[in-house]
């Protein structure tokens, strides 16, 4: 017989802080890793501060003690995935979100618009659809809506179908009459739905020409060319050199001269496109591809 070798047993002592930090980094490293190469999402470059947050929120809930326990699940069970999806994506919205960007819009994007016979406009994460509405309203009262297609994309399929139903909350309905007020509007907001016992349905004919799709701005290219590109509350999200490759993304999709809209805290300062635009409302963060 041969002697059993004894197995040496780890140190009987706690991890020290750096420690614990150090093998949280490995974990969260190697889920992000299994989720870009079972699931094809690709977190890795997302700002790590809230994504560990995130990370962690998800396996408490799901009554999980390390990130490793998380990995596995994730890898095993395509419904955590979705979860996890849901709560990485983060996905707050309102219509008429910072209604002051919407009077820009109005006051000086649509008067450029108005030069095209036909525009496209991307909306990039929409999210549950209120910022495609909203937009959808915008262009109605310009006179544009027939000649404008919209394409509305986010990473999360499920948020995707609300936004396809667009049925939103009664109880939200004052605030967003509030809002499209001050955003310009120029009629009685309830005339854009319907209140029954789902909510508030709005009336189709505001997403009759729009495309609702599927769309990673980690993983995917470049599908059309647009007038005007709207992503707003995204990118704050990303790490710096995944934001600089979805500034990338979005000159390589507009048209000389296309217009690109950022949230309140997003910039295209200091991204290394700062050059390719100018200035068209610098507190509504509206620029103008001109290279
Ligand atoms: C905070 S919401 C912003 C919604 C809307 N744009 C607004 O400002 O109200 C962020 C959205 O970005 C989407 N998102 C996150 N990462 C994404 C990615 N890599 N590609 C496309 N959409 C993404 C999320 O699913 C979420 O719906």
């Amino acid at each position: 017989m041969v002697p059993r070798q004894a197995v040496p047993s780890p140190p009987d002592k706690a991890l020290t802080s750096t420690e614990t930090r150090d093998v949280e980094e490995i974990e969260v490293a190697l889920l992000l890793e299994a989720i870009v190469r079972r699931y094809g999402f690709d977190f890795r470059e997302y700002a790590p501060a809230s994504l560990k947050r995130r990370l962690w929120r998800r396996a408490h809930a799901e009554g999980l003690e390390t990130i490793s326990a998380l990995q596995s699940r994730v890898l095993h069970d395509p419904a955590c995935m979705e979860r996890l999806l849901v709560d990485l994506s983060i996905n707050v919205t309102t219509m008429f979100r910072d209604p002051s960007f919407y009077t820009a819009f109005r006051a000086k994007v649509v008067p450029l618009l108005k030069t095209y016979p036909f525009s496209r406009i991307w909306i990039a994460g929409c999210s549950t659809g209120e910022e495609v509405y909203s937009l959808a309203i915008v262009l109605e009262e310009a006179g544009l809506l027939e000649r404008t297609r919209i394409y509305a994309t986010d990473i999360n399929g499920a948020v995707l179908e609300r936004a396809r139903l667009g049925i939103f909350s009664l109880e939200k309905m004052r605030e967003y009459t509030q809002n499209y007020l001050l955003a310009g509007g120029q009629r009685a907001f309830s005339e854009y739905y319907l209140a029954n016992y789902d909510g508030a349905v709005f009336d189709r004919r505001l997403v009759e020409h729009a495309v609702f799709a599927q769309h990673n701005l980690v993983s995917d290219h470049c599908f059309n060319e647009f007038h005007a590109i709207v992503c707003r509350n995204v990118m704050i999200y990303f790490d710096r050199s995944l934001q600089r490759r979805v500034f990338q993304l979005f000159h390589d999709s507009l048209v000389r001269f296309g217009v690109l809209g950022l949230g309140h805290k997003e910039t295209i300062r200091n991204s290394g496109f700062e050059n390719e635009y100018e200035e068209l409302d610098g507190a509504e963060k509206l620029w103008r591809k001109v290279a």
